[in-house]
């Protein structure tokens, strides 16, 4: 059965995640998998850390790292066990100097992520947490490492498309229930409104007819926000689903949440909607914000260069994925 439910835009579907993120459901109702749930994701990353603590951050008595729409304390656990082993090989003891900070907008989630802290804090960094919108609201300050797992998906994205005609338009899509998923397709177009001249130049420069790219007014904001409370050599590091290049504009199509498809279920805080994310635009802005750009590799292959080679969806096209790592010089 197809249930159309209502047609949207970038700004709506960023409503609806924000109203389904702070909705008064049970964190361990909030549907999505991500890589930061999976170990091999995790010693990944947290073999690249330790190694950037070592070399970067040598001198410094404690290390600040902020993980900003974290969700839980999942990725935080397997961080930490993976450094316990490399400080065991090592005769070290860096993980006595890291003081983790948890970052989301749900408060629910926070909450349950203390209860698990709380309830096993030897398997944790010394951890502090914070319900705190990261576009809308000051981050806490001085921060060595910021990581971002999959939120930048879940930010307000519009998708511009060049159309037949050579325009550039903001795509509009409807909601669909496909037996019990949700996903979007596109149907139809509207005026762009709130792109600043110069960024719809550069974004619409290599569209060509019937392709489509994303684009997030938010970006700028949040790394506005990044860069004022990152230390001198901060690292930022950054994974998510991105476009690969300009795509058929119906080929931005992503699936998301999980809802029950019932014509009567009311669907306002029970949908989750990701979005695609332009790295271009990602890397433009860390530019702008004195980022120097360090590393840009696919996930995967990533994992795959660790000892825990580990490849949680074999059906992926290893394309979709990307870490993008830089560091603040100015
Ligand atoms: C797809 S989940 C990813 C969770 C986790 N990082 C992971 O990879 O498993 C996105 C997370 O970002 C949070 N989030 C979304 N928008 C946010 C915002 N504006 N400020 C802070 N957190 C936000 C959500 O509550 C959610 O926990």
């Amino acid at each position: 059965m197809t249930t159309i439910l209502r047609q949207i835009d970038g700004y709506e579907a960023a409503r609806l995640n924000r109203s389904y993120y702070t909705s008064d459901i049970n964190s361990a109702d909030l549907h999505f998998f991500t890589y930061a749930m999976y170990n091999g994701y995790q010693a990944a990353v947290a073999k690249y850390l330790y190694h950037y603590i070592e070399n970067f951050k040598k001198n410094e008595k404690q290390i600040s790292i902020l993980e900003l729409g974290a969700h839980g304390v999942y990725f935080e656990e397997g961080v930490y066990r993976e450094f316990w082993m490399l400080d065991m090989l090592k005769n070290a003891n860096l993980r006595g100097r890291v003081e983790y900070r948890i970052v989301d907008i749900s408060q629910k989630s926070i909450e349950l992520a203390e209860k698990t802290y709380e309830s096993a804090s030897q398997r944790y960094f010394v951890t502090k947490f914070f319900v705190n919108d990261v576009i809308q609201e000051e981050l806490p300050p001085n921060n060595d490492i910021i990581i971002m797992n999959e939120l930048l998906d879940d930010l307000t994205h519009k998708v511009i498309v060049r159309t037949e005609n050579g325009e550039l338009q903001e795509a509009v899509f409807d909601l669909e229930c496909i037996g019990n998923k949700t996903w979007l397709s596109q149907n139809g177009f509207k005026r762009i409104e709130g792109i600043p001249e110069k960024d719809l130049l550069r974004i619409g420069e290599g569209l060509g007819k019937g392709e489509a790219i994303t684009y997030s007014a938010e970006i700028n904001p949040l790394f506005d926000n990044i860069a004022r409370n990152l230390k001198q050599n901060g690292l930022v590091f950054v994974h998510d689903y991105f476009v690969k290049s300009a795509s058929r504009a119906n080929g931005l199509k992503r699936p998301y949440g999980s809802i029950t498809c019932d014509k009567k279920e009311p669907i306002e805080g029970k949908v989750q909607i990701t979005s695609d994310v332009n790295f271009g635009e990602v890397v433009y802005a860390m530019e702008e914000h004195g980022f120097e750009l360090i590393m840009a590799i696919p996930t995967e292959d990533f994992i795959y260069n660790t000892q825990q080679a580990y490849r949680p969806n074999a059906e992926g096209s290893t394309s979709r994925y990307l870490n993008i790592a830089g560091i603040k010089r100015t």
